[in-house]
Order: structure tokens, then sequence, then C-alpha cells
């Protein structure tokens, strides 16, 4: 026998049910993202692999590590996108959306690659439900996008998530900072990890994320980026801060809080949920004033997040109506001769079927029988059965049969389907 194939290490088939809650989280994505302005963008699957090199930053573990990157057959380096914000700023250049009365508001819902170890909440390919403020200003876009990450999360059913903030400065905070992390560090040298010491080279504010509990002990005297912030970026974070409380959102100052990308200046901010196990954040995101730039753009200010659609599916609360789903389809079965019976070359049943679809009543025709028809309908989740015999073509019936109470009605055609459509809302 052949050997049966299966979804590659990382990935994985997305099935009913479960697909319903996936389309329902982002039809309020897609609600609440119109409510402040923003308009979709979608951007190919994979692009120059140089764009993220440069955008993301060579000394980060998604560039160094973690990208599925490939040559094509004209030869061109090319990567599947491992995050969205690049490729949204390069569109956005391209198309000169630079030129329209800024800020340009944009979001994306859509496959990311990454290859990381596969565990709960970690695939190689993974979704995202982002949103980017380019070309805005500043304290007043960040507060913008947090305002409408946390009425989407608030939508969905989450009351109690809590938004982890932290500023990595401007440019020249962050320089000095990172002099100041360098010098705390560089005596404890011998005692770091491996991927630690050859972060206080490249990239020492990542040395901050560690997940050792050595290493977070050696960080207990370090500098903090406080100290090193400009005046202008201290303004800013204040601002943010002073907001959020004014719209009474609940955070927490995180001053370990770096993220994993370079392109991030000033507020940084994560979201995690105790549901998820290690891998608990849902969503990232920051602002990035260099990143245009970096990109051959103007100075331009961008703010945005993603969040991972695979975690907050999997923690979307009980009581959420994304986790509900569209019903199912009742079922109607002919009795008898009905079956067979045809009218103006098309099936009697098929044409009453299809008369409840236009009524807006989702329908499936059965031809199972008996015991079998209930067994089937439970199974199926229908939450009715509609039975059509010689008599209901005869007299302009339909019965009805509702699964739960299993109470049965013949009504006119007109009543049963009104009733049916209750099922439908
Ligand atoms: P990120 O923190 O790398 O940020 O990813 C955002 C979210 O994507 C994470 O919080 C997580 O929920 C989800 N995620 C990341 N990797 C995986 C994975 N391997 N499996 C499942 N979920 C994953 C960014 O990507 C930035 N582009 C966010 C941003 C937008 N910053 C500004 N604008």
């Amino acid at each position: 026998m052949a050997n049966r194939f299966q979804a590659p290490k990382g990935t994985r088939d997305l099935l009913p049910p479960e697909t319903a809650a996936w389309a329902a989280v982002e039809a309020v994505a897609r609600r609440v993202f119109g409510l402040y302005g923003y308009r979709e963008i979608r951007t190919p699957i994979f692009e120059d692999t140089e764009l993220f090199t440069r955008g993301v930053g060579a000394a980060t573990d998604i560039v160094g590590k973690e990208m599925y990157t490939f040559a094509d057959k004209g030869e061109r380096s090319l990567t599947l996108r491992p995050e969205n914000t690049a490729p949204v700023c390069r569109a956005f250049l391209e198309h000169g959306m630079d030129r329209l009365p800024q800020p340009v508001r944009l979001f994306y819902i859509g496959p990311q690659f990454r290859y990381e170890r596969p565990q709960k909440g970690r695939y190689r390919q993974f979704h995202q439900i982002g949103a980017e403020l380019v070309g805005g200003k500043g304290a007043e876009s960040d507060v913008e996008v947090l305002l409408m990450l946390v009425r989407f999360l608030g939508e969905l059913g989450f009351r109690d998530l809590r938004i982890l903030i932290n500023t990595v400065g401007d440019a020249a905070s962050r320089r000095a900072y990172r002099e100041a992390l360098r010098t705390y560090l560089l005596p404890l040298r011998e005692e770091l990890s491996e991927d630690s010491r050859r972060r206080l080279d490249t990239n020492p504010l990542r040395i901050l994320d560690t997940k050792s509990r050595e290493e977070q002990e050696l960080l207990v005297g370090a500098p903090r980026l406080e100290s090193s912030l400009t005046p202008e970026a201290g303004t800013h974070f204040r601002q943010v801060l002073s907001a959020l409380e004014a719209f009474r959102l609940s955070f927490q100052v995180e001053p370990r809080l770096v993220r994993g990308l370079d392109y991030y200046t000033n507020t940084v901010f994560e979201i995690v949920s105790e549901d998820l196990g290690a891998q608990n954040a849902i969503c990232g995101g920051g602002a990035y004033e260099g990143l245009i730039e970096e990109l051959g753009g103007s100075p331009t200010y961008g703010v945005g997040f993603a969040i991972g659609e695979d975690r907050l599916v999997e923690v979307l609360p009980a009581d959420s109506l994304a986790r509900r789903g569209a019903p199912r389809p009742v079922l109607v079965a002919p009795m008898g001769a009905v079956g067979e019976q045809v009218e103006s070359g098309v099936r009697v049943v098929t044409r009453i079927v299809e008369d409840l679809r236009e009524a807006g009543v989702a329908a499936i025709e059965s031809g199972a029988r008996g015991g079998r028809l209930f067994e089937l309908a439970e199974k199926l989740g229908a939450p009715a059965i509609v039975f059509v015999g010689e008599d209901e073509l005869v007299e302009g019936t339909l019965s009805v049969r509702n699964v739960a109470t299993r109470e049965q009605e013949k009504l006119p055609k007109r009543d049963a389907t009104a009733r049916l459509r209750q099922f439908f809302p």
C-alpha cells in the first residue's frame, strides 16, 4: 500500500466545526477595525528575502534562524513572510500611499511562516490578524491602535486581558541604553548563555528577554532603560500611559519587555493569556519610526499589532459568540415514493429543498429512514427534520420535527418555513 501523506510538521488542517470560529473571529475583526477606519490589505505570501533582513533585522531570531528562504528558478532569494509589518510598509511605499492623506490605516488577516520548534500554540504556518497605522503622530496613534485592539478582544468576550507595555525609547535613547547595558554585562560575559553572548555584540537589549532563571538573576542589577530615555521619549510614554488610564484600559508596565523584532521604537506591548501555557502571547505590537526610512521612504511614524489567530481561537471564552458557529442544515426526508417523483424535469424534493434555501433555511436532503434518520440528525447537529410524504405533497404542507424537543407538527408550507427560519438567526 502506498504511504499516505500528512500535513508537513508544524502545519495543520483547520477543519469544521473549528473553521466556523475562525470565520466568526475574522468577521468581528473586520467590523471593529472598520469602526476605526481601517481597510484591508493583502500582500504576497513571499517577498524578497532582503525585505526581512533589513526590516526585521539581521540579528533577530526570526531572520537568523526561523525564515523559510529559498531560491526560485530565476535565482531570486525569496522568503515566506514570517510577519507582515515589513510587507505592509513595502506596499505602502511601492503604491505611493505616502502621498495619500495621512495616516493610512490598514489591516490584514493571513498566514505567516516561521521555522520554530512546534509545540502547543506554536506552528510553522500560523495566522495573524494585524493592523498598521502608518504616517501617524506618536502617542495619539499608539493609543488609537490599543483602543481598537482592546475593543476587538472585548467584543470576542475576553474580559480580564492585561496589556503589558513598555518603551524601548527612540533611536538616541536606545543607543545610550545599549552601551549602558553592555558595560554592565561585559564583566558577566562568561556566565551568559551562548545565545546571550552573541547578543551582547549584536543586540544586547534582547538579553533582557531571556527565559533562563540564572540569567534573569544576573540582570537584577542591570541599568533600566528609563535612565537612558531622552526627554521626548519619556514624554511620549507618559502620554500613552495617561491616555490608557483615561480610557480605563488595564495595563501593566513591564520594564523587561523588548520584543523580538528590531524595528520597534518607543511604545511596545504584548497581550498574554494565562490559558495558553508557555506560548502565552496572543498579541504583540508597537511603534516603528525607522522602518519606512530603512525601506527607502522618508521618516514616517508607524504603529501596529498582530494577533496570533491560532492562539486566539484556542482561548476564546466559553461564552464567546464566535464559538457558536453557523447553525447546521435541517434534513429534508422524502417519504415513500416522493423521492422519485419528478415534475418539469426536476425531482420534487430538490425543488422543496431549494425553496427552503431561498427562504434562508439551510437544508440538505437525506435518504435515511426511520431510526437512522434521527441518529443522523443528532450526529450532524441538524435542528430539525422535514418530512415530505404523499399527504404533504397533496396538502401543500410540511411535517417539521424539532430534533431537541422531539415535537412534530404538520404545517402549511409557509408556516413551516417561518418556523424553520427561527433556527437561522
Ligand atoms: P510577533 O510578536 O512576532 O509580532 O507576532 C505576533 C503574534 O503572532 C504573537 O503574539 C503570537 O500570538 C503569534 N505568533 C508568532 N509566532 C507564532 C507561531 N510560531 N505560532 C503561532 N503563533 C505565533 C509581529 O509579528 C509583528 N509584526 C507585530 C506588529 C505589527 N508590530 C507592529 N505591527
